[in-house]
């Protein structure tokens, strides 16, 4: 059996790579405390244990038992909002939680991993297309804590021989397109399931933070990804990594090339499920970049991946498809 041990692979992102990975022929090994993830989103097909990625002993015997040909890790706390009150809770869990991780996988000979890190690690920029070589300025805690990460990651390719991925998502959305999973972060903070929450409970208010940014409508802009696209591109990465000969690390951005304003994506969300959304206009939320889009260039040479799915219309879509039979 060809095993990848996924951290978090109960969560959003995670569970959807478990799926491509079966499609592949791999047994993803699923390592997540659960607290933020699903049981349910795990694949039947795959192994599910329960534990914390701080743990060492519990990883250890993770590795003795399965030895996985390569790690995806994706286990951490995401909220960026959140980093702003609680900055310690984010470094223990995603800088110490990968630390103990990378310890593990150096002592059990397993070196070639898939870290999910986020363009978050970037910040503001004059530049529209944001390619890997514009500098790393995180605005919150969240993207500090994976700009750490990946600097640690770059040493232990240097030193200890890892071959790493560090793919810089830009913001995943929309949901498997057969409905066998989606996003179920609990509670909500992204705005495309926030809005088709708003819209399936007719009448919940959505809050749009800021109308004053350098941006056309004065809103922030994001560039939303498929998951399933994002899924595509780890299965890309991880066969670049075990293929790779020579230690390496590389930082690969993940979007769609194209933003979204948050007025854009509410008026989408709107047309797909023909309900009008009551709006509070807010003040600046503090750590929000007014703008992330990716250049995929890198992406595009090096992994040979692009989206299929370029129209946010059909993300925003299957997202509400799954939406409409999730209990939310
Ligand atoms: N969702 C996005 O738009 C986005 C964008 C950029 C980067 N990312 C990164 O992708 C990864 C996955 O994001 P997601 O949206 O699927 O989030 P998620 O919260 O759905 O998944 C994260 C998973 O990690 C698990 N986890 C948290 N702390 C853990 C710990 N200490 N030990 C073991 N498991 C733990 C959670 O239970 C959860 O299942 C994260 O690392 C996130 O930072 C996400």
């Amino acid at each position: 059996m060809k095993k990848i041990l996924v951290t978090g692979g109960a969560g959003f992102i995670g569970s959807h790579i478990c799926l491509k990975l079966l499609e592949k022929g791999y047994t993803p090994v699923v390592f997540d405390n659960l607290t933020n993830g699903h049981p349910d989103a795990v694949p039947d097909e795959a192994i599910f244990i329960q534990g914390d990625i701080r743990k060492k002993k519990a990883l250890d015997s993770v590795f003795a038992a399965h030895s996985p040909l390569a790690v995806i890790h994706l286990a951490g706390l995401i909220e960026a909002g959140q980093s702003m009150s609680s900055p310690g809770l984010f470094y223990d869990v995603n800088v110490t939680g990968s630390q103990v991780l990378f310890a593990s996988m150096q002592q059990y000979d397993c070196k070639k991993i898939v870290f999910s890190s986020t363009a978050a690690v970037y910040g503001n920029s004059e530049k529209y297309l944001i390619d890997e070589s514009e500098p790393v300025c995180p605005t919150n805690p969240y993207g500090r804590s994976k700009a750490i990460v990946e600097t640690i990651l770059a040493d232990y390719c240097k030193i200890h021989g890892f071959r790493a991925l560090a793919l810089r998502y830009f913001n995943a959305a929309g949901a498997d397109p057969a409905g066998r999973a989606g996003e179920r972060h609990e509670p909500e903070t992204h705005l495309i399931p926030l809005c088709l929450m708003a819209a399936k409970n007719n009448g919940r208010a959505m809050s749009v933070f800021g109308t004053d940014y350098p941006t056309p409508d004065g809103t922030c802009v994001r560039d939303y990804v498929h998951v399933d696209d994002l899924a595509d591109a780890h299965i890309a990465a991880l066969q670049y990594a075990m293929k790779a000969t020579d230690p390496a690390f590389e930082q690969i951005n993940i979007g769609r090339e194209e933003g979204s304003s948050v007025l854009e994506v509410l008026k989408l969300c709107e047309k797909i499920t023909n309900c009008r959304l009551k709006i509070n206009f807010k003040e600046r939320r503090a750590g929000d970049p007014y703008r992330l889009v990716s250049h995929n260039e890198k992406a595009k040479n090096l992994l040979g991946w692009e989206p299929k799915f370029t129209d946010l219309e059909d993300i925003i879509s299957h997202a509400w498809k799954f939406m409409e039979q999730a209990d939310r």
